[in-house]
């Protein structure tokens, strides 16, 4: 793959936010190839044996509820194949077992792909007991089950990958129409992951286009509908505090998305769809020395947030208005009840949501989400006891010998007044719309 290098970074303390960077061409050829490129100042070549290296040390997770199942064969085919697959399935097992044809499905095209697939649906009663053997009771319901939701199949699945022993975790959604469109994806992880000095890194995908049919022609529309405003809010979060309008951020919503194991272990995370703009949101409560200094080994290694334009259009399930009613509202709550959130922004926020008919204009935004805390206080050894006889043990290859669970870390509050937030001089000044 051939890459520009980032032309914008945003630093917050440690924090790094490499803005948009376009891909030039998808193979980059091999390692030795002769390339008149390598003196190229702005453009980083990730050669093809370097992008296989990583996919060797990757777990890409596919969450699943009720996709066709002729999708996710095709997003499972668009996967290198030495990345391990985890495929995460919230799908319904009554009156019809939805989740034994995936499977059936899936361990079938595995046989011709010669690779072993680790399915696992998100109620499976033997997780769940490893869950709660582990201590991470935050992921269970009242009846003991693990809850529904996206995120909460993703934290499941980052505890299964951390037990293969991966070094990198990677998300692609099951409804994608395009296999080569999921190819790609996991290649510009994998030039995210060469491109980054730090062991705290995340890759999101910025696609390049959406394709839609408008008036019986191809259009093809460059942001989501939730993204264009998740990423406006975002910005204006990270303008307050720098004092500077900032446009760095456009993967507020990223469904795609990677990061090294040692940063998926430290973030909390949020329920349903607003897991992903909560990534930047908790990433700059933890770290952006807003409540309190960040810890040392992230000020010495740094955090970095690398986004990438993918070439082919992405095209998936077309899921209706409420659905993506439903995702803009929950990443807006998730930024509204962030204690760095300033009282001005909230007040956008508030108006933002009443305008674009989210909520009836007299509802103030509620407290509907759940907060995980970091896995690394999870106790991975009784969760790899719990799951000794299940099938896929085979691949929990990570060596847990001297594994202890660090302590919680300190909870953060959600209330805007508990953290000491800094009025800064342009408070006031900050655009409106
Ligand atoms: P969008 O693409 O962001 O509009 O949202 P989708 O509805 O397409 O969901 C993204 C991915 O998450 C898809 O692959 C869904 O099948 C999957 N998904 C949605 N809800 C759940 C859930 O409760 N559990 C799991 N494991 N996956 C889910
Ligand atoms: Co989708």
């Amino acid at each position: 793959m051939k890459i520009e290098i980032s032309r914008e970074i945003e630093r917050f303390g440690p924090i790094k936010i490499h803005g948009v960077q376009k891909v030039f061409e998808l193979d980059g050829g091999l390692k030795n190839a002769k390339n008149d490129e390598e003196n190229n100042p702005i453009i980083r070549r990730i050669a093809y044996d370097v992008q296989h290296e990583i996919q060797e040390q990757m777990a890409i997770v596919v969450p699943v509820r009720n996709e066709k199942i002729k999708l996710i064969e095709g997003v499972l085919s668009g996967i290198p194949h030495h990345c391990q697959v985890i495929i995460v399935s919230n799908s319904p097992r009554e009156p019809m077992d939805r989740f034994k044809l995936e499977k059936d499905a899936i361990e079938h095209i595995g046989r011709f792909m010669n690779k072993k697939f680790l399915i696992v649906h998100q109620k499976d009663v033997a997780l769940t007991r490893a869950v709660e053997a582990s201590g991470y009771k935050h992921l269970l319901n009242k009846k003991g089950e693990v809850k529904n939701g996206k995120a909460e199949g993703m934290i499941l699945s980052t505890m299964l990958a951390y037990l293969c022993g991966k070094k990198y975790i990677g998300f692609i959604d099951s409804d994608n129409y395009f296999p080569g469109a999921v190819q790609e994806y996991v290649q510009e992880y994998c030039a995210a992951f060469h491109l980054s000095n730090s062991p705290y890194t995340m890759a999101r995908i910025s696609w390049h286009s959406k394709p839609k049919i408008v008036e019986s022609n191809l259009f093809f529309a460059k942001r989501g509908r939730a993204s264009e405003h998740t990423n406006r809010i975002l910005n204006r979060l990270i303008s307050y505090y720098t004092g500077y309008g900032t446009e760095i951020i456009k993967t507020g919503n990223a469904g795609e998305h990677a990061l090294t194991m040692e940063m998926a272990m430290k973030l909390d995370y949020s329920s349903g769809y607003s897991i992903e703009p909560y990534h930047y949101v908790n990433v700059l409560e933890k770290y952006g020395g807003i409540i309190a200094p960040p810890p040392d080994d992230v000020m010495k290694a740094g955090v970095e947030f690398y986004q990438i334009e993918s070439r082919n259009p992405h095209l998936h399930e077309v899921k209706g208005d409420q659905h993506v009613k439903d995702m803009s509202l929950a990443a807006m709550e998730v930024i509204y009840q962030s204690p760095i959130c300033p009282p001005l922004l909230k007040a956008n926020i508030l108006e933002d949501v009443h305008n674009r008919s989210l909520l009836p204009v007299d509802e103030d935004i509620s407290r509907s989400l759940s907060y995980y805390p970091a896995l690394h206080s999870a106790d991975f050894k009784k969760f790899k006891e719990e799951l000794q006889n299940e099938s896929y043990a085979e691949l929990f290859t990570k060596d847990l010998t001297d594994y202890t669970p660090e302590k919680k870390d300190k909870k953060v509050l959600r209330e805007t007044k508990a953290a000491k937030i800094k009025e800064l001089p342009n408070d006031g000044q900050l655009e409106v719309k």
